[in-house]
């Protein structure tokens, strides 16, 4: 029967990775993966992780499995992490959390928990969204649709376009956003229009589901949870999905959790048994190491502090790139305003050129980018930031 079995063509961005790899020109920059990168171009465990981990090889006896809903410390520290302590729905008890083989696993099991609160519910996503969100949907069965999100042309979110889109959704359907740092486009909503898209979720029954994949990597903790906290307040139910791969560095360690907002504490622990009892069907218990160092992290404040510092500097450090590399476009002439760059957050943005620039990049340059155009900003350096511009400025020339 696996004889029946084609195999399929390599992801395209783990083989522009290789392609990457094999490059053998020492100005080469790869901007096409996804994982944050520091000015020497690695991806170092970041020091509060370590020190954890060096107190919890020590304490550690057993590696019995954790209970199914996930570490208690972590799952209490991330409640404050993303909602705040005296978030209403703290204070009153209607939000749980279960741990999740990563920010991936948190959003299949809220797409299972859709499906099981509504069998044809449909999820509405962006357009563009996360590469991955369409295919973990599909997993879960659910329905997708799209509204238009962002326009690369004129660099701006379509938010009346998403708006507009959104009037079709019926009762019980979700509308996944990101919390963030969008992933592709680095443009996020607006305080006011997160307030405009609670009121329409809430005018037209619909389910907020939350993708919280960079908290801290855009303005501060708090800011990026803004939206998130606001939609929290306003809509009585909310499914947040969070990752901590990229603000922990935790990312082969598969952490991440689901929270529920629910109306009342009981139906916030009825949230909280559906998604184990879907986990139980899908993995049966969560990985467990990653969520002892993240929760050690967040409630030890000494490591907290450390934490804190060490994700400042990697938003700095990506908030600098940015600034940098629109002064050095414009300072060396590009024929294109990229302004924009500055005004976006997070760790991606589109530069919004075209297929045959992109190859002209790769191929007479070494610069190395997905075909949609996205780039990491965390892939760029002070090192190589000259070589980019030029090489971009020069493909830019005739147009
Ligand atoms: C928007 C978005 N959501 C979720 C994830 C999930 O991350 P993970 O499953 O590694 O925690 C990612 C990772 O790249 C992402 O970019």
């Amino acid at each position: 029967m696996l004889n029946s079995l084609e195999a399929l063509p390599p992801d395209p961005i783990l083989g522009l990775s290789l392609a990457f790899q094999e490059d053998p020109r020492s100005e080469k920059i790869d901007l096409g993966v996804g994982v944050y990168r520091d000015e020497s171009g690695d991806t170092p465990v970041m020091r509060a992780v370590k020190a954890a981990e060096k107190q919890f090889l020590e304490e550690e006896t057993t590696k019995a499995y954790i209970p199914q809903v996930g570490v208690a410390e972590f799952n209490a520290g991330v409640l404050d992490l993303v909602l705040g302590r005296d978030h209403p729905a703290m204070v009153d008890g209607r939000a749980s959390t279960v741990l999740t083989p990563g920010g991936t696993g948190a959003l299949r099991i809220g797409a299972e928990l859709i499906k099981r609160i509504k069998a044809d519910a449909t999820v509405w996503v962006g357009d563009p969204t996360w590469a991955n969100h369409t295919p973990i949907l599909k997993g879960a069965g659910v329905n997708i649709a799209t509204f238009p999100y962002y326009d690369k042309e004129s660099s701006t979110v379509l938010f009346s376009e998403m708006l507009e889109a959104l009037d079709a959704a019926s009762p019980g359907d979700a509308v996944l956003v990101h919390g963030c740092c969008h992933n592709p486009c680095g443009a996020d909503l607006g305080i006011a229009e997160w307030r405009q898209l609670a009121d329409l979720v809430v005018a037209k029954g619909l389910l907020p589901f939350i993708d919280l994949a960079y908290q801290g990597f855009g303005e501060g903790l708090d800011e990026d949870a803004a939206g998130v906290r606001l939609v929290a307040e306003k809509c009585p139910e909310v499914l947040i999905a969070s990752s901590c791969s990229k603000n922990f560095g935790l990312y082969r360690e598969r952490t991440g959790s689901l929270t529920s907002v629910a109306q009342s504490a009981e139906k916030a622990k009825a949230a909280q048994s559906h998604a184990t009892n879907v986990a139980r069907a899908m993995y049966s218990m969560p990985p467990a190491h990653g969520a002892f160092l993240a929760g050690m992290v967040l409630q030890q404040d000494d490591l907290r502090q450390t934490w804190q510092e060490e994700l400042t500097a990697m938003r700095n450090r990506m908030n600098e790139l940015r600034a940098l590399f629109v002064r050095k476009m414009a300072d060396k002439g590009s024929p294109r305003d990229f302004s924009f760059i500055e005004q976006q957050f997070g760790m991606f943005s589109f530069l919004g050129i075209d297929k045959e620039r992109i190859q002209r990049l790769r191929d007479e340059f070494g610069i190395y980018m997905v075909g949609s155009s996205r780039v990491n900003i965390a892939g760029i350096s002070e090192t190589n930031i000259d070589h980019l511009t030029d090489s971009l400025v020069e493909v830019l020339k005739d147009g």
